[in-house]
């Protein structure tokens, strides 16, 4: 048999392809109609909506332009629907697991049917490219097939182990209990929907904070859940900030785990809390963030090198946690790359990110943007070298835009901590130093992507068992992991593992229980 990380019974979802007018029109008739469309979302316990205070939420691309409405959760409805998700528990733990894979299954197939609404939410809310948001569709499909698929390997019929004569041996996986998952505004959906169907399918009940800029896509996603046969106190919504919802939540001593992604801060606050509250011993699983290195060295070949450069410092607005950060080149070959991208940032699109020859959207928020445009400046002041800057034009100044930056500096150390945005750093090595760069990488005790580009295989070979990552892309980007094929996730302070759309990621999620029967 092949092993089990191998898909041997299905194929990733197929998304859809801009470059074929057949998929492309339709897609494009359906983003028009829902333009203007105004979404609502609210906190869902135990199925039903709950009312408050309406709050407006606006675009990143453009502030004065309204997506929806969102209603945020309080302490008292957190507290009810941990109540909700305590009682649901073990009816849903002992539901067949084929129940549970089937529901997941069929979310996956609505998801595809509704792409056009959540990658028009994704564009409008989140400010994401519409690749960007095509892509977020397919990982969030592929989250749901492929942890329906392992779940059901994992928590379907007991394993028999070897005994002494007479006795029988069985090992059973099953849900935690009330579990709670903490997603980020940069996938508002997939990893939205990674987190919640990976805690489910294992048999737990969900409690399901997203990040409060996305609500309504997370809103969007729960209601289909709910349809895909998910019943309301096993999967409940809990939008609202991180300080109400998700501290309520974390110190509830109810529930039995988290899972997180976020800031590395954040991931340790939440460690504090579980450890101090009252009642279980519990997981968290928390991806958070990186300080993501690509090294060239003069073998290799520039135009591939600028190519993925761009794509994994840029899109998405360099708001991936797997985004590059820290380009290091060998000095032999770095003026030829430099001028290339020069060139090429040039004719980077810096614009409405729901048109289709946008290169670089909006960043998420005004903090985001401040912090961002606060380090650009300070490097200047500091006399860094700026080596390439985008356009940028007029539509910007009505959204979160930071003018794409290349920028010189000497060392990854000299960053105090990762820059969340399209801000690039570049350092020129000699091949001397390979292993003091390495070193240096290593030591920002962050350990989630790095990108390698050389044609000699032994230099890649020794930067790859050297280095600290959670994933290493040799001769390509380092960003847009796919499902089962790419297990992403990283180390030290960037996560605890097991990494996400791999084959060991649903053990965290579940508790064991061995019976032994002598017979
Ligand atoms: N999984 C994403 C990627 O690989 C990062 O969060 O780009």
């Amino acid at each position: 048999p092949l092993p089990r990380h191998i898909f041997a019974d299905r194929n990733n979802s197929a998304g859809i392809n801009l470059n074929i007018a057949a998929s492309r029109e339709p897609l494009f008739e359906r983003l028009s109609e829902l333009a203007g469309k105004q979404w609502q979302a609210a906190p869902l316990v135990a199925g039903k909506p709950v009312t408050g205070e309406k709050r407006p939420v606006f675009s990143p691309q453009n502030t004065g332009r309204q997506v929806g409405e969102v209603v945020f959760a309080d302490k008292a409805t957190v507290k009810q629907a941990v109540a909700h998700a305590e009682k649901a528990f073990k009816g849903w733990r002992d539901t067949p697991v084929d129940s549970r894979v089937q529901a997941l299954e069929k979310l996956a197939d609505l998801l595809e049917s509704h792409s056009a609404e959540f990658i028009s939410l994704c564009t409008r809310e989140a400010g994401k490219l519409l690749q960007d948001g095509i892509d977020e569709v397919r990982e969030a499909v592929d989250f749901c097939r492929y942890y329906a698929n392992e779940g059901r390997k994992l928590t379907g019929e007991p394993t028999k182990l070897p005994g002494y004569t007479g006795e029988l041996n069985l090992l059973q996986a099953q849900g935690r209990g009330p579990f709670v998952c903490i997603s980020p505004w940069n996938f508002p959906l997939a990893i939205f929907l990674g987190q919640v169907s990976a805690a489910l399918v294992t048999g737990n009940t969900v409690l399901a904070k997203p990040a409060e800029q996305t609500s309504l896509i997370a809103h969007l996603a729960v209601t289909l859940a709910h349809e895909a046969g998910i019943p309301g106190e096993v999967l409940q919504l809990l939008p609202g900030d991180g300080a109400t919802v998700g501290a309520a939540l974390t110190e509830d001593p109810r529930i039995a785990g988290v899972c997180f992604t976020g800031s590395t801060d954040t991931a340790k606050r939440i460690n504090q809390t579980l450890a101090s509250r009252e009642g279980a011993i519990v997981p968290l699983i928390a991806e958070t963030g990186g300080q993501n290195a690509m090294i060239v060295d003069s073998t290799a070949l520039p135009e591939q090198v600028v190519r993925d450069v761009l794509r994994a410092a840029f899109q998405s607005a360099g708001q991936r946690c797997s985004a590059l950060r820290v380009l290091y080149l060998q000095d032999d070959i770095a003026d030829r790359v430099l001028d290339i991208l020069k060139g090429a940032m040039q004719e980077l699109s810096v614009a409405d990110p729901a048109l289709w020859s946008t290169d670089v959207g909006p960043v998420i928020d005004a903090d985001a943007q401040a912090g961002l445009q606060a380090h650009l400046d300070a490097m200047k002041a500091a006399g860094h070298k700026i080596i390439a800057e985008a356009p940028i034009n007029d539509v910007c100044a009505s959204g979160f835009y930071i003018r794409p930056t290349a920028i010189e500096i000497g060392s990854i150390s000299e960053l105090s901590k990762e820059q969340f945005g399209p801000i690039l750093h570049v350092v020129r090595f000699k091949a001397k130093d390979i292993d003091r760069i390495i070193d240096d990488i290593n030591a920002t005790g962050y350990g989630l992507t790095l990108g390698v580009h050389s044609r000699n295989e032994s230099f890649a070979a020794h930067v790859a068992k050297r280095i600290e990552a959670g994933n290493v892309y040799i001769n390509r980007d380092q960003i847009g992991a796919m499902v089962g094929v790419q297990p992403f996730g990283g180390r030290g302070l960037s996560g605890t593992g097991p990494k996400a759309g791999g084959p060991h990621y649903l053990t965290r999620f579940i508790t064991e229980k061995t019976i032994t029967n002598n017979t």
